[in-house]
This record gives C-alpha cells, sequence and structure tokens, in this order.
C-alpha cells in the first residue's frame, strides 16, 4: 500500500475492573446523589452553566481528597491512566502522574453538555456509574476539522480511521480515557432517567 497513516488520535476504553461493578455502581450511585444533595453551591453553578443537570465541576473537584470512595476509585483509574500513557509512548521514569480534578455529572432527561475540552490537564477521562439504555455516548470531535479547510464530504460508508466524529457509548462500568486537548460533548438524554458519571483530569510532573 502507498498510503500510511501519522498523528493517530487514541481513545482507551476498557472495563475498571472484572468483577464487582454492579455493587460498587450501586453505591457510588449513592454517594453522587448525596454530594448533589449537599453541594448547594454546585447545583446553584450548573443551573447557569450545565443548563438541566448537576455537576460538581466547579464546587467539589477534588473529590479523591474528600471521599474514600473516591480516593479507591482513584487508584485504579491510575492504573488505566499508566497504561494509556505507555501505549502513547510518554516517558514517565522519574515523573509522576497526578489526578487534579475528580467530579461528578448528573444528566437528567434533557440535560446536554456542549462541546469543550479539559485545560490544564494533558490526559482526561470518565467513568460511567449509571447509564439507561438509549442514554448518550460521548462524541469526540477530529482534532484537525477546524484545518480541512477545503476537503470534499466523506462518502457514505467512510472508514472508521476517516471519520470526522465518533461517539463511544457511555457504558457503566466502563472507564474512557483521552487526551484533554480532545473536543468532546454529550448529546441531550433523552430517556427519562438519570445518566450519572464521574470525570477525572490528571497531570504530571
Ligand atoms: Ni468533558
Amino acid at each position: 500500500m502507498p498510503t500510511r497513516a501519522w498523528f493517530p488520535t487514541f481513545l482507551y476504553h476498557e472495563p475498571l475492573q472484572a468483577r464487582g461493578l454492579d455493587r460498587f455502581n450501586a453505591e457510588l450511585a449513592d454517594e453522587c446523589r448525596r454530594i448533589r444533595e449537599f453541594d448547594a453551591a454546585g447545583r446553584k453553578w450548573s443551573e447557569k452553566n450545565y443548563p438541566g443537570g448537576y455537576t460538581s465541576y466547579a464546587s467539589l473537584n477534588r473529590l479523591h481528597e474528600f471521599s474514600s470512595t473516591f480516593a479507591g476509585l482513584e487508584r485504579k483509574l491510575t492504573a488505566h491512566v499508566r497504561k494509556f500513557a505507555r501505549e502513547l509512548d510518554f516517558d514517565l521514569r522519574g515523573r509522576e502522574i497526578h489526578m487534579t480534578d475528580f467530579w461528578v455529572n448528573i444528566m437528567p432527561e434533557h440535560a446536554a453538555h456542549s462541546l469543550h475540552l479539559h485545560p490544564n490537564a494533558f490526559m482526561s477521562g470518565t467513568y460511567y456509574v449509571v447509564t439507561p439504555p438509549g442514554c448518550p455516548g460521548l462524541k469526540f470531535e477530529d482534532p484537525r476539522l477546524s484545518r480541512f479547510m477545503a476537503a470534499p464530504p466523506k462518502i457514505a460508508n467512510v472508514r472508521p480511521t476517516n471519520k470526522t466524529h465518533i461517539t463511544y457509548p457511555a457504558k457503566a462500568g466502563w472507564v474512557l480515557l483521552f487526551e484533554s486537548w480532545l473536543r468532546h460533548e454529550v448529546a441531550t438524554n433523552r430517556t427519562n432517567e438519570e445518566r450519572i458519571s464521574v470525570s477525572f483530569n490528571y497531570n504530571w510532573s
């Protein structure tokens, strides 16, 4: 073949652990709902900045320092982040990686989260806690999209690696990792049940 792919964008998708996810997620969901009840500042912030839903992104955003459940989850997530970093050939010898932010997202019916990226981090991700059947996944955008100034449209049966968007399904118990500069969004939740996830950022030093 005369053509080869260069500069790919990688996404990491893997179950958190092999066993015990149902019980763990039920406990984590209860804790996420308790955090929403307790976090008046976050509910107020969400009214303006996360319409129809609740996020602790601006109020309780270091939950790994505040809750033993989240601290335990941080340790498991860090193992996945290290695995992904190895896939990306990052040289972490003599360097530390740290979770800098860890927050809750609850999206009831009609809630959506528009296109964004995660500043001040090198790797980010989401762990899915409650995912009602038919709830929206996480949609990623080709980071080169703004440079495709004069490209013709893609054919209907475009090959996966040539797509300009990819949506990963939200699956309870699964970890989804991406590099923090990669823009993504969540479409409107059209189910009548809450979709719950926790999101996090990592940095290194
Ligand atoms: Ni995000």
